[in-house]
């Protein structure tokens, strides 16, 4: 597939089939990511692979969060929250986390480390898409979870940035628009009608 047709078709997913991808595309997903540009040549990324049961330590871990920030944390409302946060984290058979390191080291710029690492995501999510596989990026407040941290191992210094729900598409996907590019551009000393 033609790098524009990805870039343009990939959508983000609103329904994954259950169905494990086979390894072999994951790691294939995980190669493109590391050729991401990044200043510095620091690669300042981590990936986690989530599958199976780990998905459902992983929804408890949401579901606990969930629950916390409520102000009344026993009510009955509680066990309805925990039980969304817990099937969110099963509604795609694999969940590729994407963290950025802290920076370290005089020349390294924190913003630049957060986009070195979404360059990676963006290098993730259109592979797949080429692979025919479908992919939603999600962050929300279990991206800042300093809880959610100390479950992948990070410290509060790192941050999460995408939360890739992965799967085999199921179901059609939602029709896109974006603003047109030249509302968004402008043009400085390009030569128009050959004057410079
Ligand atoms: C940094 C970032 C965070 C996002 N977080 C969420 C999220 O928490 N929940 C969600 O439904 N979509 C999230 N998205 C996906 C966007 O909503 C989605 O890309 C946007 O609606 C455009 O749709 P498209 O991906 O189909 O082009 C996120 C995207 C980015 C880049």
């Amino acid at each position: 597939m033609d790098v524009l047709e990805a870039i343009r078709q990939r959508r983000s997913a609103k329904k994954l089939r259950p169905d494990l991808p086979p390894r072999e595309l994951i790691d294939e997903l995980l190669e493109a990511a590391t050729w991401a540009p990044n200043h510095h040549q620091n690669e300042p990324w981590r990936f986690f692979v989530l599958a199976g049961e780990a998905r459902e330590r992983f929804g408890q871990a949401l579901a606990g969060d969930a629950v916390r920030a409520l102000h009344d944390p026993t009510g009955e409302l509680s066990e309805t929250i925990a039980r969304a946060q817990r099937d969110k984290a099963m509604r795609a058979p694999v969940i590729l986390v994407a963290a950025m390191e802290p920076p370290f080291g005089p020349k390294i710029v924190e913003v630049e480390n957060v986009c070195a690492v979404a360059c990676a995501i963006q290098n993730m999510l259109l592979l797949a898409h080429a692979r025919g596989l479908a992919t939603k990026w999600s962050t929300g407040e279990a991206a800042r979870s300093e809880h959610l941290k100390r479950f992948f191992g990070l410290t509060p210094e790192h941050q999460i940035l995408a939360y890739i729900y992965l799967g085999y598409p199921d179901g059609d996907v939602s029709a896109a628009r974006r603003t047109p590019h030249h509302e968004k551009t402008t043009w400085l000393g390009w030569p128009t009608n050959g004057a410079h």
